[in-house]
């Protein structure tokens, strides 16, 4: 018995101890160094470092200068500073000395005691400053939680979880990062990244006055024309932030996240990096420009970049759209870049109209500058409104977080701009002239007819494709001035696949042969031709339902169906062609094969999978149910991203007849 309460009594004791160590060691530890007290002065070469370890104030040279800034950086990563006190007043040597001084002011002086950098804030009895582990630089009275001054709210060229661009609506001030001029040269260049909210809120990169890359508007999850950036959406949410105080952008980190920044360089490219602690590096998440169509306006008013298409021009029009600079003698037009003119004027006036509208659907939606934004509104009654008012040429959902369910409404009176495909894009509703839409020459929009009607309306459209390849010029797969996929004639199929020579075939299945097939421009792709027997009434029915859904589908994950031949009976589909085969190959191939897929690839080959059937689940707006996933439907491109291959046919044909071992059904 007494035994035993002596060990207890040891026991407390020796926790007491403990405890009473363990707070010394941590206030020890925590001390001063991330804090400066009134009086207090921090000389080159001493730094303040945040509670946590994870920033580093002091001094430094940037690249090959030699001369002095004082900033703050990461510390695991000391040359990436993510702000800058004197940007443009470096000091020449190592003589700096920061003062928080007498009369409340953070001033850095330099050897010959000129000012290089101050702040300015109210003073007050008990300001100390302190560098946070959020990174943010902030004098404050005591222990108060306000600042009477933060580094956030002086962005350099970095935004860090927690800070914001855009404005504050009280004090008129405004957030937004500014480049570096070079790599070693800290001071303001010329690119500017900012928050534009005329219209609605969307992100843009300047090069002085002149826009040079924007996300797109914000849609409620993201900005349209970046949708990846939802990929990391649960480590390091976005917001948008629009009240009576502020219109803003920012961004949080999960408590479990790495550390990330999103930074505008000195070339104006934005990008955001995340630290990867295995390696020790920066990983690029994502960034901006991604390719040519990301160019600002690239193709001018009313055009439509795409940046997969066929061949190098990446311009072509919206439908129901020319070139302006094209010219009789050039047909298909190499580049729209100057713009597009209406084929057929609308037909509008004293509140009638026969106008119509048409989808463009998955595109990053134009510029928003000048268009009309109503957020109590739905789709529909946008639609109405835009009917209506005969000034009105466009209009689309803003607000797409209720899935099907999209509300809210923007509307465009002027010319359209800075309009591209985009994977995972949004619906735009374009205003047509009533003959658009009886036309003879969009075959694939026809084909929304009723089942009923659709016999009659492949005997009429074989009939248009072949009356239309008589009269059209033979070129190649001609590059896609619409949304529709273009139909090329047989002749132009036979050219490219050497007459479906047998040394072209490079893959065969129950309904279908694939061929190898060259373009005259020197592009490879795949030219998948139905055998006779798959074309069956319904299997007729079924070829051109599978080329109406893949016309609506654009994603990275998704194979492109880059044009169709529908011609007495052949039915063909021509296909981008992928180097690496399909993953069958490597899954269950010779032991080589099946050794250049690690770990690393497989689980980015998930992800793009998954990415891929999240976007026919809905992402894409409409839900498309392939039916028929398994590795021998995902081809690879030479980048090891995979593609989802063989839409409608696989589901179409093989669902009756393949085995149910081989077919993972979807049900709906
Ligand atoms: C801080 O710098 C000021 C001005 O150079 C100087 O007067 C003061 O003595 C310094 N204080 C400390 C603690 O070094
Ligand atoms: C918006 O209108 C202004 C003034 O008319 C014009 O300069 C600007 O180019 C327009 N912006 C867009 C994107 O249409």
């Amino acid at each position: 018995m007494m035994a035993t309460s002596q060990l207890l009594e040891h026991i407390i004791l020796l926790l007491l101890l403990l405890s009473f160590f363990l707070s010394v060691q941590t206030t020890a530890a925590a001390g001063f160094a991330d804090k400066l007290e009134r009086g207090q002065n921090l000389t080159d070469g001493e730094t303040l470092v945040s509670a946590g370890g994870s920033y580093t104030l002091g001094f430094f040279s940037p690249g090959v200068s030699t001369k002095r800034y004082l900033g703050i950086w990461f510390s695991v990563s000391n040359n990436t500073v993510y702000w800058v006190a004197n940007r443009d007043q470096p000091l020449g040597d190592r003589t700096g000395i920061l003062i928080f001084d007498d009369v409340d002011r953070l001033v850095l002086l330099d050897g010959s005691r000129r000012r290089a950098w101050s702040s300015n804030f109210l003073a007050a009895p008990a300001a100390v400053v302190q560098l946070l582990e959020s990174g943010n630089l902030v004098v404050r009275n005591g222990s108060s939680d306000t600042s009477l001054w933060q580094s956030f709210d002086h962005p350099s060229d970095t935004l860090l979880p927690g800070m914001k661009l855009g404005k504050n609506l009280w004090t008129g001030g405004d957030w937004q990062l500014t480049a570096w001029r070079s790599a070693d040269d800290p001071s303001p260049g010329d690119y500017r990244r900012t928050l534009e909210m005329a219209g609605l809120p969307e992100l843009v990169v300047w090069h002085r006055d002149v826009k040079k890359y924007s996300t797109g508007p914000w849609n409620g999850l993201n900005f349209n024309g970046v949708p990846e950036r939802s990929w990391f959406a649960d480590k390091y949410p976005l917001r948008v932030t629009t009240s009576p105080s502020e219109m803003t952008f920012g961004y949080t980190a999960a408590p479990d996240a790495f550390l990330t920044r999103v930074v505008v360089n000195h070339t104006g490219a934005t990008e955001r990096l995340v630290w990867d602690v295995g390696t020790g590096e920066w990983r690029s998440y994502c960034k901006g420009p991604r390719d040519t169509c990301d160019t600002y306006a690239r193709c001018g008013p009313f055009g439509l970049c795409d940046a997969g298409a066929a061949s190098s021009a990446f311009c072509g029009c919206v439908e129901g759209f020319s070139p302006v600079h094209a010219t009789p003698s050039s047909q298909e037009v190499k580049d729209s870049a100057g713009g597009c003119r209406r084929d057929a004027p609308l037909d509008c006036a004293g509140g009638k109209t026969t106008d119509g509208f048409k989808v463009v659907p998955g595109v990053k939606l134009p510029d928003t500058q000048n268009a009309s934004v109503d957020m109590e509104v739905e789709l529909e009654e946008c639609r109405d409104r835009c009917f209506a008012d005969c000034s009105c040429l466009a209009y689309a959902a803003v607000d797409i977080r209720g899935g099907g369910h999209r509300t809210g409404c923007v509307i465009w009176k002027d010319d359209i701009f800075d309009l591209r495909f985009v994977d995972g894009g949004q619906n735009l509703y374009l205003r047509l002239s009533k003959s658009e839409f009886d036309n003879r020459k969009r075959f694939p929009t026809l084909l929304v007819a009723t089942p009923v009607a659709s016999v009659v309306v492949i005997v009429l459209v074989v009939f248009l494709i072949w009356w239309r390849s008589r009269r059209r010029i033979i070129g190649g797969i001609p590059h896609n001035p619409t949304m529709a996929v273009p139909s090329v004639g047989l002749d132009i199929i036979r050219d490219v696949t050497q007459n479906f020579s047998n040394g072209n075939i490079i893959g065969q299945g129950g309904f279908s042969v694939v061929y190898k097939g060259l373009l005259p421009e020197g592009r490879t792709v795949a030219v998948k031709r139905l055998k006779q027997s798959a074309l069956t009434t319904k299997g007729n029915k079924d070829f051109a339902r599978e080329v109406e859904v893949m016309a609506g589908l654009r994603h990275g994950s998704l194979v492109r169906l880059l044009a169709y031949c529908s011609e007495s009976r052949e039915r063909i589909l021509v296909y981008e062609y992928m180097q690496n085969k399909s993953l069958n190959v490597y899954i269950f191939g010779a032991t080589n094969l099946r050794a250049s897929l690690n770990w690393a690839r497989r689980l980015e080959l998930l992800k793009g999978i998954a990415h891929g059937v999240a976007y026919l689940h809905g992402g894409s707006g409409e839900s498309v149910i392939h039916r028929d996933l398994k590795p021998g439907n995902i081809l690879v491109d030479d980048e090891w991203n995979p593609k989802i291959a063989d839409f409608g046919t696989a589901k179409l044909f093989a669902v009756d007849h393949a085995g149910l071992d081989q077919t993972i059904v979807v049900s709906p």
